[in-house]
Formats: structure tokens, sequence, C-alpha cells
């Protein structure tokens, strides 16, 4: 039996208009555990300002992104990670599956935005390397409200279109053509992002 919330109708939102959204990603109590990790992460002060770009190209530059991000490390996964990553190697298979994919790795990171953070329009895939297909954020903030700000906000046809980033919810999005932005956040707001890669299909010589 699946654990992920997936339908044909998720399925076929992704492939035809690049972004859906699932709901109750996690039980409760994981996505608890999760944001507890997070919390601790930072009061022992383990996350760093987040940058931008890759390689020698990565910058810290706060007049686009304000988060502090922290890598999570698959082979040092707590109880909860765990739950994470096996339901994350799921949807992997579900995706190449379903959507003829050739997915072969995840990359994810915890990130929290202070009051006032925020994170300008941006696509996911890097210029210099095209190994990043699908975005995923799943959030872990209980009773998020309208008025705390910090919604994702997606720039697609028909848009724009606003995601609030309460606890279990989680976006999927294609990592090469959907701009997006995490609007002014008004409290303390945190997610894991994680990203599906392909093979870099860039001839090198
Ligand atoms: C990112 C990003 C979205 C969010 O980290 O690239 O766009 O809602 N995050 O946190
Ligand atoms: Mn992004």
């Amino acid at each position: 039996m699946s654990i992920v919330p997936w339908s044909d109708r998720k399925v076929s939102e992704l492939a035809t208009r690049g972004w859906t959204v699932l709901h109750d990603f996690l039980p409760r109590d994981v996505i608890g555990q999760l944001r507890e990790e997070a919390r601790e992460g930072v009061a022992r002060d383990k996350f760093r300002e987040a940058g931008v770009g890759r390689g020698a190209d990565h910058e810290v530059e706060n007049a686009i992104r304000g988060d502090r991000i922290l890598w999570i490390d698959p082979s040092d996964a707590t109880p909860a990670q765990h739950v994470y990553w096996k339901a994350i190697e799921e949807l992997q298979n579900d995706l190449n599956r379903e959507l003829f994919l050739s997915l072969v790795s995840f990359e994810s990171q915890f990130a929290v935005y202070g009051a006032g953070a925020f994170y300008k329009t941006h696509v996911d895939r890097f210029e210099t390397a095209d190994e990043r297909m699908i975005s995923c954020t799943l959030y872990l903030n209980d009773g998020w409200r309208a008025e705390d700000g910090g919604a994702l906000r997606l720039h697609v046809e028909g848009g724009p279109i606003d995601v609030l980033p309460d606890a279990g919810t989680m976006v999927v999005f294609r990592s090469d053509s959907v701009p997006h932005e995490v609007l002014s956040s008004n409290r303390e707001r945190y997610s894991l992002t994680g990203w599906f890669r392909r093979r870099s299909l860039r001839v090198v010589d």
C-alpha cells in the first residue's frame, strides 16, 4: 500500500500544468517531529545562510533570498527523516513509472525563514547544471494563517497561485519551468525542500 497521498488526478496535474499540491503528505506526529528537529538545528546554530547559484558561482545574496538552510544527510537520518525519505523514494518510483522519468537521486534541505525573510522569483534548475527535474517542498508549520505571509507564489498560466506553508502540505512542481517566490514571512517558517534529479544530459569533454 502506498503511503504517498498521490492519485491519477495529481499525476495528470503535474504532467499538464507542471505543478500540484498534496495534503497530509506525512502523519501529523512525523511533521511535528521534523519541525522540532529543524528548531533544534537552529538552536544549535547548524543552519547556514542560503546561497544563490552553484559551485564557483555560489554566493550569499540577501537581496534575493533570506532563508537559512541545513542539508539532510540520509545516511545519518533520524526516525522522522527516515519516514520522509521512504515516502520520497516511493514518490520517485511513482513519478518514474507514471511520467516516464528517469529520476535517480534526491537531495533535501531544511529551510527556515525568520520574520521578514523572502526568496525572490526564480526557477530551481541551475543554468550550469541540468540534473534537477522535480522540486518539492513540505511545510512544517502548525496553524499557518494568510496574515502570517510567507506564501509560496507560483507564477503559472492562469496564476499566480499562492500556497500557504501549513503543516503537511507538499507542493510538487517542475524544476526547469515554474517560476516561483516566497513572499515575506511574518513569523518563523519551517520547511523541507528537495529536488529529484536525473543523470546530467550534458556532454562534458
Ligand atoms: C527553494 C524554494 C519554496 C518554499 O528553496 O528553492 O523555492 O516555499 N522554496 O520554501
Ligand atoms: Mn525554489
